[in-house]
This record gives structure tokens, C-alpha cells and sequence, in this order.
């Protein structure tokens, strides 16, 4: 049997991908390998690939010693075409010469099943029988998580990483993925006014962002969106909609030779909206948010006077174009910095398992669980005050 390590770090990516994550793992990798001879394990597919290579090695002793035999001798690239081995012992070829493609090459999963104790009982069984020191979760609020609770129920170190587009951790001043997301959309936005601009048409975004509205607000003020709308003021009620309507109107009749609206998909609308109902069986569906307010306004601007009634109103859904694309150079260091503080704390004998953050410019691992930077709160207002004040005519 090739060597099996006797210590090594396991390293995986969960929830949604964002770009950023390959030059993570190759930080990741790389600086294991170079800095501290320790090899890393990528693990497929997040915490279902971890769970599904559990319940195969846990099946029985020898079953275990194939898993580990496999991981041995079928390294890097060798053991990444073998779409059915989930755990890859990684060397430099393998992440070479993906530090600036989008997605992740080890694959990521939202896995419902690991919030039940007994499946990470499973996955701690694993880790442990492999000789994993220190595992890297990477993703964003479910992932970490599960991250935490790795840390808890286990004894290894666990070091969390911020991936995600939605700027939607509060901990930390900025994730892997957001400053490449925010290209995107602007890249996106500009592309809708060439076209809005032509018809002199209002056009209704969406983004992603579920629980808060940062993309949408960093978009908007990097793109020059007229107006942005996002789920922190709460529910968005028909008056307000009536008040945004007035406000596009405004804008047009001042001149604006068109409109573009930011939605994030986290905005609620009180009433709710809902589709069609697809099956009996199934809970209506959450209308898509651009929809629901171009519909809005379409029905505003039909009502008004002269040149106003042929406003045209269209939506648009961008959906996950959001989340791919080459990571943009901040996003490729700041990955290299998370890694580099991922080692030092894995390293350090005095340090724990925590969270690597930006704070103040400076890379600081934090306990699980660190309260939210109340600057963040404070930033985004401040940024939704610079919006308006940039976009009122
Ligand atoms: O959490 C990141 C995110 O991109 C959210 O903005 C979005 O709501 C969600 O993931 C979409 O998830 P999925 O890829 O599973 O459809």
C-alpha cells in the first residue's frame, strides 16, 4: 500500500459556489504543501461528498483501508478524474492553473442531511479515521454553520472561510465571490441600459441576495442604477411600490432617457405575491420580485397622461450569471489572505478554530459565533444614503 499521512487537513466547499473558490483551494494547497509539508485533502462536493465517502468507509474495516489505499495512490488529478472518489489527496499539478476560473473544481452541495447530529457523527467518524487535524469549510452562513458544529462535536480545528456573493455575513467586511459578483452585474447593467436606453424603457433587475440587500447596493452605486430596492426596510407595501412608481416617473419626466430598478430577490411585499400554484401537494411559489414590480409599474405608467402612457416596463432575472466568471484580482487575494490565516491558525498551537475575516483592512480569524460589526450596519445605510443622493434628479 502506497503511505497514507499520518496527519493531514481536509478542505471543502459547501452552499452556493462563488467565484474565488479555486484560488482558495489552490492557496489552500499550495501553502500546505510549500510552507508546511502537510498535505491537503479536497473533499468532493462539500458535506455530501464528505457524508457519502463516511457511510462507505465506515461500512466496515476494510472498507476504510481501500478508501485510504485509493487516497494514496491515486493522487492530485489521478484521483480527480475518478468521479466516484470523493476524498483527493492534492498536489501542485492538480490545482494548477485554476486560480482565475470561476466555480469550484472540487465541486460544492447544500446538504439538508448534515444538520442532523447522527449524519455528522458519521462525517466526524471519517475525519478522524483518515487523521484529519484540521478541516477548512468554506461557503457561506449554512456552511459555517455546519462548520461550527463540526468544531463542537468533534475536537478537530476548525477553520470556517467567507464564500459567498451576498456580502451577507456581517462579521467579516467582505467575503470570497462578492467583489467579482458586483463586476458582473455591472457588467450586466450596462449591457440593459444600451437597450433600455434605445427604447426609453424602464427596466426592473433582480439579484441574488436572500436575507440582505449588499450585492444589490454595491451594484447599484458601482453601475449607476436609478434605483435599488432591498429587503432591509422590510416588507415593501403597495404604497411604497405607488411611490417608487412616482419617483421613475419623475426621473422620466426630467429627462432620463431610461430607468434601471435593482431588486434583491430577498424583498418581501406585504401583501405577498405568489405564482401559480405548480402542484397541490407544493406551497405556492414566491413570485419573482422583478415581476411582481414591473407589472406594478407597467400598470402605473398606463394610467398617466401623453408620452408617460407608452412607458414600456421590463423585467429581467439574472439569476446564477451572478455567481460564475473569472474571480476578479481582489477576490484572488483576499483568497490567498483567508488561506494564509486559515495555516497560521491550523499551525499555531495557542490559536483555535474560528472564522478568518476582513476587519479593518487587516485578516483576523474570529471565534464561532462572533457578533455581527455593527460598522457594517452602519455602512450600509450610509451606502443606501450615498445611492439615493446619487440617483435623485
Ligand atoms: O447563498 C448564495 C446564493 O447565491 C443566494 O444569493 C441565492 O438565493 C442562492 O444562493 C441560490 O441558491 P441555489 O444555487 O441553490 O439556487
Amino acid at each position: 500500500m502506497s503511505k497514507f499521512p499520518d496527519r493531514a487537513i481536509a478542505v471543502l466547499f459547501s452552499g452556493g459556489d462563488s467565484p474565488g473558490m479555486n484560488a482558495l483551494l489552490r492557496a489552500i494547497s499550495r501553502l500546505g504543501l510549500n510552507r508546511h509539508g502537510v498535505p491537503v485533502f479536497g473533499i468532493r462536493e462539500g458535506y455530501r461528498g464528505l457524508l457519502r465517502a463516511a457511510r462507505r468507509a465506515n461500512r466496515s474495516e476494510k472498507d476504510l483501508f481501500v478508501m485510504k489505499q485509493e487516497i494514496a495512490s491515486r493522487k492530485g488529478r489521478w484521483g480527480l478524474i475518478h468521479a466516484d472518489q470523493d476524498i483527493i489527496m492534492l498536489d501542485h499539478p492538480a490545482t494548477s492553473g485554476i486560480v482565475g476560473v470561476g466555480g469550484t473544481m472540487l465541486g460544492s452541495a447544500r446538504c439538508l442531511e448534515f444538520k442532523k447530529p447522527e449524519a455528522r457523527a458519521e462525517a466526524i467518524k471519517l475525519l478522524k479515521d483518515l487523521n484529519v487535524r484540521a478541516l477548512i469549510a468554506c461557503g457561506g452562513d449554512g456552511s459555517l454553520t455546519g462548520a461550527e458544529c463540526i468544531m463542537k462535536e468533534s475536537g478537530i480545528r476548525v477553520i470556517g472561510v467567507p464564500c459567498t456573493i451576498d456580502n451577507d455575513l456581517f462579521f467579516t467586511e467582505m467575503a470570497i465571490g462578492v467583489d467579482t459578483a458586483v463586476g458582473t452585474l455591472v457588467w450586466a447593467v450596462d449591457h440593459f441600459k444600451d437597450t433600455a436606453r434605445s427604447h426609453k424603457r424602464i427596466m426592473v433587475l433582480e439579484t441574488m441576495g436572500a436575507k440582505r440587500g449588499e450585492l444589490a447596493r454595491l451594484s447599484a452605486i458601482a453601475s449607476g442604477a436609478e434605483m435599488v430596492i432591498t429587503p432591509e426596510a422590510g416588507p415593501v407595501t403597495m404604497d411604497q411600490i405607488q411611490k417608487l412608481a412616482e419617483s421613475i416617473k419623475q426621473g422620466m419626466e426630467c429627462g432620463r432617457s431610461h430607468t434601471i430598478v435593482l431588486v434583491a430577490e430577498g424583498v418581501q411585499f406585504e401583501p405577498e405575491q405568489y405564482s401559480q400554484v405548480a402542484s397541490p401537494d407544493l406551497p405556492p411559489p414566491k413570485r419573482n420580485r422583478a415581476y411582481v414590480l414591473a407589472d406594478y409599474f407597467q400598470a402605473f405608467f398606463q394610467q398617466q397622461e401623453g408620452e408617460l402612457k407608452d412607458l414600456e416596463v421590463r423585467p429581467s432575472v439574472l439569476g446564477h450569471l451572478q455567481r460564475g466568471g473569472h474571480p476578479t484580482p481582489q477576490d484572488c487575494i483576499l483568497a490567498a489572505r483567508f488561506a494564509e490565516q486559515a495555516w497560521n491558525s491550523i499551525m499555531d498551537p495557542n490559536e483555535g478554530s474560528g472564522i478568518t475575516t476582513l476587519r479593518n483592512g487587516r485578516v483576523q480569524l474570529v471565534p464561532f459565533g462572533a457578533p455581527d460589526m455593527p460598522e457594517r450596519a452602519e455602512l450600509s445605510a450610509e451606502l443606501s444614503r450615498l445611492h439615493a443622493s446619487l440617483s435623485t434628479w
